[in-house]
């Protein structure tokens, strides 16, 4: 009977801590492709501890039916909510329906999905096609109408940010005619993947001869490129212009070396507001903004890289 009565007592008093710890959230993570992503994680992880939240996290390796099954498993589990960075914006409708049917708010972090929005309570996330304008808007100043061939390094092909970050920056340099986008082929967000591409682009291009600038959907991407190009025997930042996204750590180094030309940030911290819209909507019903859109800052050499590639650690990086 005692050891009955002491259970009991320690299963109301983990409950109880349970209860004030909060949530039990799943958050369906798309894998480890860039040192963004692997502050994204980071970032994420520490705010659930900070918050008491339970996280229930699962790397998908890039998979897209890896996310599906994990959240299925979340749904099963019947966590608090679901929190999901969609590797590809196509194919979520049947596993989002069922979330909604089990009543788990799923909050979409950094990449946005096609299909109906109620599929999803709330996205925390860049405006992408911002961040490929702001990144297109410095190229177009920066060659001052001088002619201006570009290769491209897109993003994970049918992702919302390699679909967005194209599209805006195309728009911005719509009415530079000296500007032409002569080579574009995807990276997959990855170092490897990128170095790998720029060497055929260097190649297909005269030994980059006849390129002007890089336009990387991401750092990483870019870094890889960065040393594609010095393999090739050119400069980096003066021979060919390089612009990219994201802000991570290591392109600050580049910028301060000269090896890169601009970045525009974007921030790893997507969590933060979600566990911020999710605690409200538990807490009274308040419902969140459809979208929850973070900064786009650009940053170039002028900007005392090293400063701020000191500043970024601990942020996740
Ligand atoms: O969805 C955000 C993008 O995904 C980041 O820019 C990139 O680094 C990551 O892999």
């Amino acid at each position: 009977m005692r050891t009955i009565l002491l259970a009991s007592a320690a299963s109301l008093l983990i409950g109880a801590s349970a209860q004030a710890a909060g949530m039990t959230i799943g958050f369906s993570q798309i894998g480890s492709e860039s040192g963004w992503r692997a502050a994204e994680t980071s970032v994420t992880k520490q705010q659930a501890e900070k918050r008491g939240v339970d996280l229930k996290f699962a790397d998908a390796q890039q998979k897209q039916e890896n996310q599906i099954k994990a959240i299925r498993g979340f749904i099963a589990q019947g966590v608090d909510a679901i929190f999901v960075a969609p590797v590809v914006a196509t194919g979520w409708e049947a596993v989002l329906t069922e979330a909604k049917e089990a009543k788990i708010p799923v909050f979409l972090l950094d990449r946005g999905i096609d299909g109906p929005d109620d599929l999803y309570t709330t996205m925390v996330a860049s405006d992408q096609v911002l961040e490929g304008k702001v990144a297109g808007q410095w190229l177009v100043k920066d060659v001052a109408g001088k002619n201006c061939n570009v290769v491209e390094l897109q993003g994970t092909t049918g992702s919302s940010p390699a679909i967005n970050r194209k599209k805006g920056f195309e728009e911005a340099i719509a009415g530079a005619s000296s500007i032409k986008i002569i080579r574009s082929q995807t990276g997959d967000f990855t170092r490897a993947k990128g170095k790998e591409v720029m060497e055929g682009f260097l190649k297909a291009e005269n030994g980059g001869k006849n390129i002007c600038a890089l336009y990387a959907h991401n750092d990483d991407m870019a870094v890889g490129a960065i040393q594609a190009i010095k393999e090739a025997g050119l400069k980096p930042g003066t021979d060919i212009k390089v612009v990219s996204i994201d802000a991570v750590p290591d392109i600050f180094k580049a910028l301060a070396a000269g090896e890169a030309n601009a970045t525009v940030e974007l921030t790893p911290n997507m969590a933060g507001p979600a566990f911020d819209a999710l605690e409200k909507l538990k807490k009274d019903g308040t419902v969140p903004p459809k979208t929850i859109i973070t900064e786009s800052k650009l940053y170039t050499q002028a900007d005392d890289p090293m400063k701020v590639y000191e500043a970024k650690k601990g942020l996740g990086y």
